[in-house]
């Protein structure tokens, strides 16, 4: 269907009609999950935000502080669904996408990124999630170290700036402090010793700063059609 499937020409999965597989990396408040969602949609594929994942152990670290997190990672269950016009996220069986989005769990969920045994238990989580279908998968690792293989790697940034107001817009308030916390976690993520934030040498880099997630959505389905 999609001229960049490398994986569907050279490694069919036996009684499966091929796949695709769309990495899309980049930092906090790139405007990652609103234009894998919508890629994810209109190519009718799976959609995955590894980002959740991270948030998750956080919160669940955050409620239960002597658990070693590695421990906590590999032992949840997390599940992400198609809920009316958005995504629910569950986490052994509750309903926390609300819950891991309040700051706190940001923070958390980037300090406990740079956790190799937390990473180790996600990314194969995350492997196994798309070891069959077709996926769009969103994170800051995705092309780099979850799915090196896939298809059509996208790196998507824009202005720290630009990142901030946008994130500022979204939850209603101030984008001072918003900058703020971004470029902590925005250092974090790439200075961590496992898996940083990097663009990985095949990935395609879109500067989203001054476009709209219509023309960014248009831009990578694009990229995932047929050449000619
Ligand atoms: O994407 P999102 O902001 O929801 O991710 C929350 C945190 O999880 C990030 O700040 C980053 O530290 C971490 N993360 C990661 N690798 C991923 C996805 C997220 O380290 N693939």
């Amino acid at each position: 269907v999609y001229g960049l499937s490398r994986r569907a020409r050279d490694e069919p999965c036996p009684g499966y009609r091929g796949r695709v597989l769309i990495a899309i990396d980049g930092p906090a408040g790139a405007g990652k999950s609103t234009v894998a969602r919508a890629v994810a949609h209109a190519l009718g594929c799976g959609y995955l935000d590894s980002g959740a994942m991270y948030r998750c152990v956080a919160l669940l670290s955050l409620e239960q502080p002597d658990c070693a997190p590695a421990v906590l990672a590999s032992a949840a269950t997390i599940t992400l669904s198609r809920s009316g016009d958005g995504w629910l996220v569950q986490l052994d069986g509750r309903d926390v996408t609300a819950a891991i989005r309040a700051p706190a769990v940001s923070a958390a969920a980037s300090r406990l990124a740079a956790d190799p045994g937390v990473r180790e238990a996600l990314v194969a989580k995350q492997r196994a999630l798309i070891a069959h279908g077709d996926w769009v998968a969103e994170g800051r690792d995705i092309g780099t170290v979850v799915a090196p293989d896939a298809d059509l790697k996208i790196y998507l940034t824009a202005t720290p700036a630009e990142r901030a107001d946008r994130r500022a817009r979204e939850l209603g308030i101030d984008a001072t402090g918003v900058l703020a916390a971004q470029d902590a976690r925005d250092l974090r993520d790439s200075t961590r010793k496992h898996s940083p934030l990097t663009v990985a040498p095949d990935a395609i880099e879109l500067d989203t700063s001054g476009l709209d997630v219509d023309a960014v959505v248009a831009r990578i389905i694009a990229l995932a059609q047929p050449p000619g």
